[in-house]
Order: C-alpha cells, then sequence, then structure tokens
C-alpha cells in the first residue's frame, strides 16, 4: 500500500536494523485518516470472504482493527494481555512469547464473543516472529470457528512470522512489507 509506505519512509526511524519505529503514526500518537484507508485496503484484499469478526490484541491493534471493522461492518474483539474484573472468567488462553521482551505471556478472550460458525479475520501493526498471531490463532481454533486470514499494517519480511502462519495453511496480507532496513535506509518488497 503505497500510501503506508510513503509515510513510513517519512516517519518511521530505525532502530539498529530490527526496529523499526512508527511512534508518530502507529503506536503512539496515531493517525486515524490513514488507519480508516489501511482498513479501506483491507476490505479490499479480503472482499471475497465472508468474515464475521474481527480479532487482534492489545494494544496497538485495537486502532487499525476498529476503523478496518468500519469498512467490514463487524464487530471488533480485542484479546486481553492482562486478568481483570471485567473480564468473564469463561476464556479462551493462549500462552505467547515475546522476542522482544523475552517473556511469555497469557492473551484471553471471553468464551461468549466467538463461535464455531464465526469466520474470523486477525489484524495486528506488526509481523515479526509471528508469535502474537499464532496466540489468537490458537483462541480461534480453540472456538472452533476459522481463521480467514492474517492481516497486517507492517510486515518485517527479514523475520520468520510469514512463514510461522503460511505453513498452517493461514493466507496473510501485510500492506508494507520491509524486506531491509538499516538507520539509513528502507527497502520493501
Ligand atoms: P511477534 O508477535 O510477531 O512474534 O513479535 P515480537 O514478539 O517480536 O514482538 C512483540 C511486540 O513488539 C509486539 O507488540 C509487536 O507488535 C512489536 N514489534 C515487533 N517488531 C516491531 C518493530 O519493528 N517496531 C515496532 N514498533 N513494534 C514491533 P506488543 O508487545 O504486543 O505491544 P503493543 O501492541 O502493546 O504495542
Amino acid at each position: 500500500m503505497q500510501l503506508l509506505k510513503d509515510r513510513i519512509l517519512k516517519d518511521g526511524q530505525v532502530i539498529g536494523d530490527q526496529v523499526l519505529k512508527v511512534d508518530s503514526f502507529i503506536n503512539h500518537q496515531m493517525d486515524a485518516q490513514l488507519m480508516y484507508e489501511m482498513g479501506r485496503e483491507f476490505k479490499r484484499r479480503f472482499h471475497s470472504e465472508k468474515i464475521t469478526k474481527i480479532l487482534t490484541i492489545e494494544a496497538s491493534g485495537i486502532a487499525i482493527a476498529c476503523l478496518a471493522a468500519l469498512h467490514f461492518q463487524v464487530p471488533v474483539i480485542y484479546a486481553k494481555k492482562h486478568q481483570s474484573v471485567n473480564l468473564d472468567k469463561d476464556t479462551y488462553q493462549s500462552s505467547v512469547y515475546s522476542f522482544t521482551k523475552n517473556t511469555s505471556y497469557d492473551v484471553r478472550v471471553a468464551r461468549k464473543f466467538l463461535c464455531k460458525e464465526d469466520r474470523v479475520l486477525i489484524i495486528d501493526d506488526f509481523l515479526a516472529n509471528g508469535n502474537a498471531a499464532t496466540g489468537l490463532v490458537d483462541i480461534v481454533n480453540q472456538a472452533g470457528a476459522e481463521v480467514v486470514g492474517v492481516g497486517i499494517a507492517i510486515e518485517k519480511g527479514f523475520q520468520p512470522g510469514r512463514k510461522v502462519l503460511e505453513d498452517k495453511d493461514i493466507k496473510v496480507e501485510s500492506l508494507a512489507i520491509v524486506e531491509s532496513m538499516n538507520e539509513s535506509k528502507i527497502k520493501f518488497k
């Protein structure tokens, strides 16, 4: 998606050769108009699929998923990373390993929000190693629902996330795929 690639080139900041900082339009300050256009592009790429729910994970996936949901006209569920009184006891749960934090955490979705008739599009901001998306796939499978695909804003193509998902026969659509990057250059696929 050219609009997103242009914005990454304009405002993205590469830290070392592994981390792309996009905190001025996705991860901290957010450009809702850009996210709305990203949602339109997800809809274009998945238009032939009947999708009944969008599933994401807190925190940064939520805004992108909500703006996509305006185009799909379906509810958005976000997996919670923390237990709270606001969360039902009856949940689907999966453990996600975070490479960036070198620790595992549980993600949970209340059972009442997913059923076996659901056809689910998973959306997230980044695809790196694929662990967050794999945890969400696991939750959809526990519900007996179907994963229609995974929609990603920015994929780091030099990390294994896409392969991990495609090995499970899951369709992956990324709006910008970074092939390589360093502090002076970002190259897209
Ligand atoms: P994975 O889910 O693909 O396996 O990713 P990984 O464990 O490596 O990343 C963990 C967190 O870091 C995720 O956010 C992921 O979105 C984010 N992340 C990974 N690579 C980058 C990057 O190059 N740039 C930015 N900005 N983020 C990256 P999270 O911990 O779940 O945090 P959040 O959603 O609350 O922001």
